[in-house]
C-alpha cells in the first residue's frame, strides 16, 4: 500500500505573537533543530516517500528555504499554497491533487511528541480503517478536541472542546486517512469559527458507520503553539535527546553536563552547565548558562546569566543578572546599561510581553 504524507505547516500563528510575524511557527528551534525537522523524521522513519506540506503566504517561503526539495531526508516533498488558514479539513482538500486516492499520514507542523509511529502505521496497515487518531489523557480536556471510545479502541464519538467532556482523552494532531475522508470532507460546513474541522470530518464518517480507530500515546506530547509549550518541549528534547559534543574553544570555564558546543563557538570565563545547546559562532564571556538552554546560531552572551531560554538566531544578551523562562526572536538584544538612569529603555515588536521583577 502506497501511503503519503501531509504535513500542516501554514495557520497563522497567532499565539505565538510576536515570534510569527517574522517566522513560520514551525522553523522555531527546539534544542536549535526546526519543530517541522522533528516532523519530518518521524514520517521518514516510517519510509513514507511522497510528502506534501501545506504552506501559508505569510511563510510558505521560509518553509521553502529550510526544508528544501526534501534530498536530505530522502523524499519527495510537494509545497501546497493554503491562501487562508480555513482548517485542518479544508487543508486536505486543497491538498487532493497531490493525495489523490491514497491513503495518508496526516501531521500538524507543530505537535512534537515523543514517540515514533510505528505501531500506530502498522495497525492502520493492517485494520484498514478509514480513520486513525491518536489520543492523549489530558488534565484538560475542555481545551481540546475529545473523543469517545469503546474498549478496543474504536472510536464512537469525537468533540471539539466540550464543556462537559465525555473523557480525558485528547486528540493529538497526527492522524492516517482512506481517501474516503475527502467525501466526508466534501459533505461539512464551516464551524463557528468560520474553519473546516477536521473533528466534523472524522465525526460524518463515524455517522456513516465508517470504522474510525484510535490508539492511546503513552509518551509525551507537546503543541508548541504557545511560549510555555515551547520552552516546555525544548526542556524535554534537551533532557532526552541530547548527548554531550564539546568541540568549541574553552577558555578558563566549567563546561558539564550534557551540553553541545560547535567547533566554531567560543566560552570564555564561562560556566555552563547542561543540558543545553549552543549554537554556531556563539560566543559566552563572563556568564553562566544554566541547564534546558538553546542558544541560536550567532548570538553573543555577556556578563548575564541564564536558564530555561530559547534564544534564535544572533541574540544579544549583556550585562543582564538572571534571564529566565524567555523566548527570544531573532536578531534582538537585552542589554542592561548601567550608565543609564533607571529607567527602561524599550524597543519592542507588537504583542511582546515585558516581564519586570
Ligand atoms: P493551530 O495551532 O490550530 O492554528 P494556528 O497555526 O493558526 O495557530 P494560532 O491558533 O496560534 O493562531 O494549527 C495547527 C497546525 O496546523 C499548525 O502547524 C498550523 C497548521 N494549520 C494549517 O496548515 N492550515 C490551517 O488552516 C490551520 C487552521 C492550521
Amino acid at each position: 500500500m502506497k501511503i503519503k504524507g501531509l504535513v500542516l505547516s501554514g495557520g497563522k500563528g497567532t499565539r505565538l505573537r510576536p515570534i510569527t510575524y517574522t517566522g513560520a511557527k514551525q522553523l522555531v528551534p527546539i534544542a536549535n533543530k526546526p519543530i517541522l525537522f522533528y516532523v519530518l523524521e518521524n514520517i521518514v522513519n516510517l519510509g513514507i516517500k511522497d510528502v506534501g506540506i501545506i504552506i501559508a503566504p505569510e511563510t510558505g517561503d521560509a518553509v521553502k528555504q529550510a526544508v528544501g526539495d526534501g534530498t536530505r531526508w530522502g523524499v519527495d516533498v510537494t509545497y501546497i499554497l493554503q491562501p487562508e488558514p480555513a482548517g485542518l479539513a479544508h487543508a486536505v482538500k486543497i491538498a487532493k491533487p497531490f493525495l489523490q486516492e491514497d491513503p495518508f499520514l496526516m501531521y500538524l507542523g507543530d505537535n512534537l511528541i515523543g514517540a515514533d509511529l510505528r505501531r500506530f502505521y502498522e495497525r492502520f496497515i493492517t485494520e484498514t480503517p478509514d480513520a486513525q487518531i491518536l489520543l492523549k489523557p489530558v488534565e484538560d480536556p475542555s481545551r481540546f478536541g475529545v473523543a469517545e471510545v469503546d474498549e478496543k479502541g474504536r472510536v464512537k464519538r469525537l468533540i471539539e472542546k466540550p464543556k462537559v467532556p465525555p473523557s480525558n482523552l485528547a486528540l493529538v494532531g497526527i492522524y492516517m486517512f482512506s481517501p474516503k475522508i475527502h467525501e466526508a470532507i466534501a459533505e461539512i460546513k464551516p464551524s463557528w469559527r468560520g474553519e473546516l474541522e477536521i473533528t466534523d470530518a472524522i465525526q460524518k464518517l463515524l455517522d456513516w458507520n465508517c470504522l474510525v480507530l484510535s490508539d492511546i500515546l503513552e509518551e509525551w506530547w507537546l503543541d508548541t503553539g504557545k511560549k510555555d509549550d515551547l520552552l516546555k518541549a525544548n526542556t524535554i528534547v534537551l533532557d532526552e535527546w541530547v548527548k554531550r559534543e564539546v568541540k568549541g574553544e574553552v577558555i578558563n570555564s566549567r563546561i558539564s553536563g550534557r551540553v553541545v558546543l560547535p567547533e566554531t563557538a567560543k566560552v570564555i570565563n564561562s560556566q555552563i552547565r547542561g543540558p543545553a545547546v549552543i549554537g554556531k559562532h556563539v560566543i559566552i564571556e563572563n556568564a553562566f548558562i544554566g541547564p534546558f538552554t538553546s542558544i541560536g546560531h550567532g548570538s553573543k552572551i555577556v556578563n548575564s546569566s541564564l536558564e530555561h531560554c530559547v534564544l534564535l538566531d544572533g541574540v544579544e544578551v549583556r550585562n543582564i543578572e538572571r534571564l529566565e523562562d524567555a523566548l527570544i526572536g531573532k536578531h534582538s538584544r537585552v542589554i542592561k546599561n548601567n550608565s543609564l538612569p533607571k529607567a527602561l529603555k524599550l524597543m519592542i515588536g507588537d504583542d511582546s510581553v515585558v516581564e519586570i521583577p
